[in-house]
């Protein structure tokens, strides 16, 4: 059985070597000095000003949805768009802090929302913010979509937990909106076990996302930016400082096992991404050309694709059953990511507004008639064939 997962990390054995040492030589494995460290790294490989570190990808998406609300960029009430096809945390804050998610299409060719999508959705709603999912390493046209947002004067977040390193017209995907969230889950490009992260350019955000991140106090900010809230504030005792409250927070702190981890897993990411790359095209060429089959997807458009999983669309349910049935003991195979998110449960009871919003979708269509298979730096060649032949037989 070919599994989507093949371990917890790149390198295994030798990042549970070094992990073992680690633990047992340090003195703090709470939030410390290797959760900063960390955080320093990914911006950089980010390419962006700052990155907080989080407990995990949906813990990054809820904690940059609670600060744009502690800032007043987001009231409760607003409308805020997100891609019909994601992951069920992607929506899951904007329900939870009393926004109104409302879904928008993706496009058949590229599994993710295009600026054309995006403008329909505006021109019938007034859309404050749209929180963008990247979907498993693809784009449509981002650039074009930040334009558009821009113009319409809509905060632009993305959702990165699926892309890590895909590069789109030179731009690393994350850093085309005001913010970016990232997954370092078990399975995604590196894992800290658990993990996550906010990148952005905006440092008053980030700073309100490290307060969000543990308590709603100050303790992460730099002693400058304490100094700024605690004179706002007349906090001048630091009898109290400590245990000053300044805003809705909740605790979403790594801990130090997975910032140790993460520095060491962005040593391989550059080869992580590669082997990605090749097993996506290994497995695209042959097995998109049976067009009989599967709908085409589109991804010449994309510079360097840090591919996730490996999707197809099937042209009928019979096919997709069948091919489900091929599969079966074989290879693993899951809906593609979280499915279209106006079918599940949680959106129809809290947002039933919306629910019915989109009608013949394609987010439907992939929903379901689509499927995919993992992506991993470890797949062989001979498993690479192995799902080539279920696929294209
Ligand atoms: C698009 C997307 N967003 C958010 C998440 C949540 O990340 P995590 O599992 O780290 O909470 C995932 C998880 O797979 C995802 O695919």
């Amino acid at each position: 059985m070919i599994k989507l997962i093949k371990s917890t990390f790149y390198n295994e054995e030798d990042t549970k070597k070094k992990l073992t040492y680690f633990i047992s030589n340090a003195t703090q494995l709470s939030f410390g000095p290797q959760c900063q460290q960390f955080e320093k790294n990914f911006a950089k490989y980010q390419g962006a000003k700052d990155c907080v570190f989080l407990n995990s990808g949906s813990s990054a998406n809820l904690a940059i949805i609670q600060a744009l609300v502690n800032l007043g960029k987001l009231k409760p009430g607003d409308i805020v768009g997100f891609s019909a096809l994601t992951w069920s945390t992607n929506p899951m804050p904007l329900i939870q802090l009393g926004l109104l998610a409302l879904p928008i299409d993706v496009e058949m060719s590229t599994l993710n929302v295009s600026s054309k999508k995006l403008k329909e959705a505006l021109d019938r709603y007034p859309i404050k913010a749209f929180f963008l999912t990247n979907l498993l390493g693809f784009c449509d046209d981002i650039d074009e979509i930040r334009v558009l947002c821009k113009k319409r004067n809509v905060l632009l977040i993305e959702d990165n937990c699926e892309s890590l390193g895909t590069i789109y017209k030179g731009e690393k995907l994350g850093n085309f909106g005001i913010a970016s969230t990232s997954s370092f889950y078990v399975g995604h490009h590196m894992s800290t076990i658990e993990g996550g992260a906010v990148c952005t350019n905006n440092m008053s955000l980030a700073n309100m996302v490290r307060i969000v991140r543990a308590h709603g106090w100050d303790r992460n900010l730099s002693s400058a930016n304490q100094n700024k809230i605690r004179s706002k504030f007349k906090v001048n005792s630091t009898f109290y400082s400590r245990y000053t409250f300044y805003d809705l927070g909740y605790n979403l702190r790594p801990t130090e096992i997975n910032g140790f981890l993460g520095s060491l897993q962005l040593k391989y990411i550059s080869e992580i991404v590669k082997k990605r790359n090749k097993n996506f095209f290994t497995m695209a060429k042959a097995i998109y050309s049976r067009t009989d089959r599967y709908f085409p997807v589109k991804y010449d458009h994309i510079e360097f694709l840090s591919n996730f999983a490996f999707p197809v669309v099937c042209k009928s349910v019979a096919i997709r059953d069948a091919l489900v049935e091929k599969c079966s003991n074989k290879v693993e195979i899951r809906p593609i990511v979280g499915g279209d998110m106006t079918q599940q449960p949680f959106f129809k009871k809290h947002m039933n507004m919306f629910a019915h919003v989109l009608q013949q979708s394609n987010a439907e269509l992939i929903h379901k008639q689509g499927l995919y298979v993992g992506n991993n730096p470890e797949l062989t060649a001979k498993e690479l064939q192995t799902i080539i032949h279920l696929f294209t037989s």
